[in-house]
Order: structure tokens, then C-alpha cells, then sequence
């Protein structure tokens, strides 16, 4: 009933040489698969090499301004994405929150700038370790879920999707447990539920930190989580293949 998606977060990683060496290697070694989705999300400058070369698979920016236009030094807009051939962007991942003071009303603009141009904001929401250990994790997550989509209405939020990434999991070498896992991701539907309705069951809600082929079958198979945001683990052609090649399996 909800698609899957398998998503890679290069981060500040990649040349354009780099990019096209990874499609070279990945793309034979995708099986296309009924009901899932992979989407690669290159730095910005590698973009283009996704619009020339990628041949169908979908790609899509870490970030993007939430203007049109004007004097934002640095920033790029949406309608600059699309010209790309973009279709998705990621909004509010961890470290932007954390290293470049993106505040919950920031990404909100961001998601409702991204619907405007046609879109698919890929939402990221998670708890540090400290929330989790002071049993603030719920609220943490629920209140980023809130702000990322009260009022937004079903037709919007249909075109969403979310990736709950626990700070503590991201790039540690620890993952989530499949049962942590499963308990936020259904807890951010639920949620979303609460803002926009019966749609929330709709929206892919994924899992991401540590995520390596093999950690992936166990946490995708749960029933609230709907694929994988990978980061380290994608930038490897053959271990990101293996990693959609478990989880979707
Ligand atoms: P990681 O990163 O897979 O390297 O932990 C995930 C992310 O930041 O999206």
C-alpha cells in the first residue's frame, strides 16, 4: 500500500568523476523492484551529471532555499532544481539543524517552497542521545513531525515523505534496533495522522542511521518503516545495490 524508498545521502562527498563512476557501477546492479523507489541525493555540483547520466533513476538536492530568488550569497532555489531535473529534496537533516542553525519554521518555508515547485520533500526528524536517555524522544520527534506538516492538507502531504534519524545512530556505527526503529517511525504516523489525516498511511516513513547491507533486512521488514536514508553506506555502488537488494527484499 505505501511505497519503499531507498535513499543515499552523499553528503560533501563525490566529484562529478566520482558520481559517474558510482551510476557506471550501481545501475546494472539495480533490480528494478514493483512499489520501490531509490533516489540519490549527490551535492549540488554533481547534479548535473545525475540529469545526464542517471537514466531514470531519481535524484534530488540535500537542501534548497525556500526564496525564488534575490540576495541569499550561497543559496539555491527550488526553480533552480527543477531545472535539473530534480524531484525530491531533503529538508532539515540533522546536521543542517545542527551545524547551520536550521530551526523547525525554516524547514516548514522549506517544505511548503519545495510543494510549490512540484517537489517531493524528504523530511528528516530525530532525537540526540541525551533526549532519548531523558525519555524526550517522543515529544523531540513529535514536535519536528508538527511543525514539518499541521494544516499542510492531504494533497500536499501525499507528494511528502519522512526519514526519522536518531542523532546518536547517524554515522556512529550504532544503529537503531529494529524495534526502536519500528516504534518511531509508527509514532511519526501517528502524528502526522493528528495533522493531516487518513493520508499519513500513505507516506513513506523511513529509517536512517548506520544503515549497511547488513543491518537493513530486519529494520525494513518492520511494518511502520518504509526503507532507508543511507549515508556512509551508500557512497559504495555495490554495498548501496546490496542494501536496496536486502531491505526491499
Ligand atoms: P549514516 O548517515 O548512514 O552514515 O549513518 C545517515 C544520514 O545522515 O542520512
Amino acid at each position: 500500500m505505501r511505497k519503499k524508498i531507498f535513499a543515499a545521502n552523499w553528503k560533501m562527498h563525490k566529484t562529478r568523476a566520482e558520481a559517474r563512476a558510482f551510476l557506471a557501477a550501481f545501475l546494472p546492479a539495480l533490480k528494478p523492484r514493483e512499489g520501490v523507489e531509490v533516489v540519490v541525493f549527490p551535492p549540488f555540483t554533481a547534479l548535473a551529471v545525475m540529469q545526464e547520466e542517471a537514466k531514470g533513476l531519481a535524484y534530488g538536492a540535500q537542501d534548497a532555499h525556500w526564496e525564488d530568488k534575490g540576495a541569499f550569497t550561497g543559496e539555491v532555489s527550488m526553480g533552480m532544481l527543477v531545472e535539473l531535473g530534480v524531484k525530491h529534496v531533503l529538508i532539515g537533516h540533522s546536521e543542517r539543524r545542527q551545524m547551520f542553525g536550521e530551526t523547525d519554521e525554516g524547514c516548514r518555508k522549506k517544505i511548503d517552497a519545495a510543494l510549490g515547485k512540484g517537489l517531493a520533500p524528504m523530511v528528516c526528524v530525530g532525537e540526540t542521545l541525551q533526549e532519548r536517555d531523558s525519555h524526550g524522544h517522543f515529544a523531540k520527534v513529535a514536535k519536528q513531525v508538527r511543525a514539518a506538516a499541521e494544516g499542510l492538507g492531504e494533497a500536499r502531504a501525499i507528494a511528502m515523505s519522512f526519514a526519522y534519524e536518531p542523532i546518536w545512530a547517524i554515522g556512529t556505527g550504532r544503529n537503531a534496533t529494529e524495534a526502536q526503529a519500528q516504534e518511531m517511525c509508527a509514532h511519526v504516523r501517528k502524528v502526522l495522522r493528528e495533522c493531516v489525516g487518513s493520508v499519513a498511511d500513505r507516506v513513506p516513513v523511513l529509517y536512517g542511521g548506520s544503515v549497511k547491507p547488513e543491518n537493513i533486512g530486519p529494520i525494513a521488514r518492520q511494518a511502520d518503516v518504509d526503507g532507508a536514508l543511507v549515508g556512509g553506506a551508500s557512497l559504495d555502488a555495490k554495498g548501496f545495490a546490496a542494501i536496496v537488494a536486502n531491505g526491499a527484499g
